[in-house]
């Protein structure tokens, strides 16, 4: 029986640091709840403390005697607190470091390597192979990773300061021009991970958001061989008109796509933009509606997006969007 496409589609996650999807997301998660918890016992402890002393009545001065007695107790009681709160934070800081230290890096082995850079708004990812550069993929707004690797993650920024953020995966990672920073995370399960943008970038920051698609391994190896091969050439009249609007109008001057000449570099590359699931970083569903309402008119769905409005006429429009829609 087949199931409904919906049931089929890999698991979508909801975006939160409280839902770890691997280890690293995992242990971070761990320490979090310690601390909370243990934060928790310590505010009712405080809380009862403060309440017991704010509604105790004040009773007769009591005899000289019990009075230094009393005294010596609420120093003990003091100093007791003292130390709690010393130990506790000494607790907290050692588990700190050893969980720093546990998650800074990869450990050696079968590592992915996936560089990421960051653009105003949205993302650029890219699998370098710098033995046969025929196979270097470059895509957009989505990673693809496979479940139970290490995904040690490359950042740079092409304009200003971004941030790389899957709560269910890992910590932010600042990507900054002119700098390489790194990071690296793990999948357990098959599913879709949200993330976005976790540093203020400008007018679109909130429309900044990718998918971390995480499959079983052979899934993931059919995924990249699609990927590495050049476009689908358009396979009925329809598309290759819409590949020559395309090629025409102004879009090859910002976008690439493999196997045709064009190949600007200042928007996503769109060889298999049909793939993917989403279109303006993560703003809406990859749809023939939506990727016709973006095309013809950016600026009203993310103002201040570098894509200019495209005044096609009904005609080129279907055409390009057979081509664009195409490119699985
Ligand atoms: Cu990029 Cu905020």
């Amino acid at each position: 029986m087949r199931l409904p496409a919906l049931l089929q589609a890999p698991h979508y996650a909801q975006q939160s640091m409280l839902d770890p999807a691997g280890p690293k997301a995992a242990a971070v998660t761990d320490f979090w709840w310690f601390i909370f918890v243990t934060s928790a016992i310590v505010f009712v402890v405080v809380g009862g403390a403060l309440l017991y002393g704010a509604l105790k009545r004040p009773g007769a001065g009591p005899p000289a005697a019990v009075a230094v007695d009393a005294e010596r107790r609420v120093g003990r009681v003091v100093g007791g607190a003292v130390a709690a709160t010393a130990l506790i934070l000494a607790v907290f800081l050692t588990l700190n470091w050893q969980l720093e230290r546990a998650i800074a890096s990869p450990k050696q082995g079968d590592v992915l390597s996936v560089d990421v850079i960051g653009h105003q708004w949205w993302w650029e990812i890219q699998y370098p192979d710098s033995l046969r550069p025929s196979n270097w993929i470059t895509t957009a707004n989505e990673v693809h990773i496979p479940v139970h690797r290490r995904v040690r993650l490359r950042m740079t920024s092409r304009d200003v300061i971004h941030s790389f953020w899957v709560p269910n995966l890992s910590g932010k990672k600042d990507l900054v021009p002119g700098r390489v920073t790194e990071t690296w995370f793990e999948a357990d399960s098959p599913g879709v991970y949200r993330g976005q943008c976790a540093e203020f970038c400008g007018h679109q920051h909130a429309n900044m958001a990718l998918l971390v698609v995480a499959h079983r391994p052979d899934e993931f190896r059919e995924w990249v061989s699609a990927q590495r091969a050049p476009a689908a050439e358009p396979s009925d009249s329809l598309r290759e008109e819409g590949k020559h609007v395309f090629l025409s109008a102004s879009c090859s001057l910002c976008h690439s796509i493999a196997g045709t000449p064009a190949f600007g570099r200042i928007g996503p590359d769109l060889t298999h933009v049909g793939s993917r699931r989403t279109i303006a970083a993560g703003t809406l569903p990859n749809t023939r509606g939506h990727l016709a309402g973006w095309i013809l008119d950016p600026q009203r769905i993310k103002p201040g997006a570098y894509m200019p409005p495209n005044g096609l006429d009904p005609r080129q429009l279907e055409a390009l969007l057979a081509y664009v829609g195409g490119l699985k």
